[in-house]
C-alpha cells in the first residue's frame, strides 16, 4: 500500500525542493537590510552610554517617574542615590546599600542575601534596580528586601530580560528574568496581591539595546510600544502588607 518506492522518493524530493524554494522566496521578497548592523562587534559595549540614554534606562526612568510618589520617607537604593535624588520627594533619609566595601557612597555595607545589620521595617521605599541578576540566591535577596521594608513600604524593582554580560572584578552576572519569574519571585515574598509586574520594550528596543544604541536614536512611538513576547526589561512594584 506504500506504492512505488521510486515515486515516493521523487515525491519526497519534490516536496523538500518546494519547501526550500518557498523559504527562499520569503527571504527574497521580504529582504532584511542589515545595513550597518552587519557586524559581530556591537556598536557600543557600554550599553550606549557614550551615545545617550541606554534603552533599558529609558524604561526604568519612566517607571520611577511614574512611581515618584512612593520614593519618599526613608529610602534605600543600591550602589548610589541617583534615582532617590532624581525622583524622590519628601525623602527624610537616603541610604545606599552595597556588598562592596570599597563603595565610598555606601552608608550600609551588607550582602542583600543576609543583611542582618539592617533592622526589620527600616525603609519606606527600596529602589532596587538592575541588581538581582547579580545575586545567585535571588530568593534570599527578595525576602530580605521584604523584611527591611516597613509595613506599607514599597519595593521598586527592575530586572533585565536581556542585556550584555556584566564583566567587572568581583561581580558575576547570573540571571535574566521573565515577567512570570519576576512575578513569582516577588509574590513568594510579598504575596501575589501585593505585586504588580510589567514587561517593557519590543523587538526593536531589544536590538537597539543589545547593540548599544541609545534611546535618543529611537522614536518615542518605537520605544513606547510594549510587546510582551519581546520585552527588554521587567519593572515591578511590590508593597509590604500592613500588619493586621
Ligand atoms: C549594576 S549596580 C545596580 C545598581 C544601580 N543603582 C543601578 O541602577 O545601576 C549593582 C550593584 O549591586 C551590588 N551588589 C551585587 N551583589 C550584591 C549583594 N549580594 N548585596 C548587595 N549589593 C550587591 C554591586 O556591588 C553593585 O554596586
Amino acid at each position: 500500500m506504500h506504492g512505488d518506492p521510486q515515486a515516493v522518493l521523487q515525491g519526497f524530493f519534490a516536496a523538500t525542493t518546494t519547501a526550500r524554494l518557498r523559504r527562499r522566496l520569503v527571504r527574497e521578497t521580504q529582504r532584511v537590510d542589515l545595513g550597518s548592523l552587519r557586524r559581530t562587534e556591537p556598536v557600543s559595549r557600554h550599553w550606549g552610554y557614550e551615545r545617550g540614554t541606554p534603552v533599558d534606562r529609558y524604561y526604568i526612568e519612566s517607571f520611577l517617574a511614574h512611581n515618584r510618589g512612593s520614593i519618599a520617607g526613608r529610602v534605600l537604593e543600591v550602589k548610589n542615590s541617583a534615582y532617590t535624588d532624581r525622583f524622590g520627594h519628601g525623602v527624610v533619609r537616603s541610604d545606599i546599600l552595597d556588598v562592596d566595601p570599597g563603595n565610598p557612597h555606601a552608608t550600609i555595607v551588607a550582602d542583600l542575601r543576609d543583611a542582618a545589620e539592617v533592622a526589620d521595617d527600616s525603609f519606606d521605599c527600596f529602589v532596587l534596580t538592575q541588581t538581582l541578576q547579580l545575586i545567585y540566591e535571588v530568593q534570599l535577596a527578595v525576602a530580605e528586601a521584604h523584611r527591611i521594608l516597613a509595613p506599607g513600604g514599597v519595593l521598586l524593582v527592575s530586572v533585565p530580560t536581556m542585556s550584555r554580560i556584566v564583566r567587572e572584578p568581583g561581580v558575576a552576572d547570573y540571571w535574566r528574568f521573565t515577567e512570570d519569574s519576576c512575578a513569582r519571585l516577588l509574590a513568594d515574598a510579598f504575596g501575589a496581591e501585593q505585586v504588580v509586574v510589567r514587561a517593557y520594550g519590543n523587538v526593536l528596543a531589544c536590538v537597539a539595546f543589545i547593540e548599544g544604541l541609545a534611546a535618543e536614536e529611537l522614536k518615542p512611538a518605537e520605544l513606547d510600544e510594549h510587546d510582551p513576547d519581546y520585552p527588554l526589561v521587567i519593572l515591578a512594584r511590590a508593597v509590604k502588607a500592613e500588619r493586621r
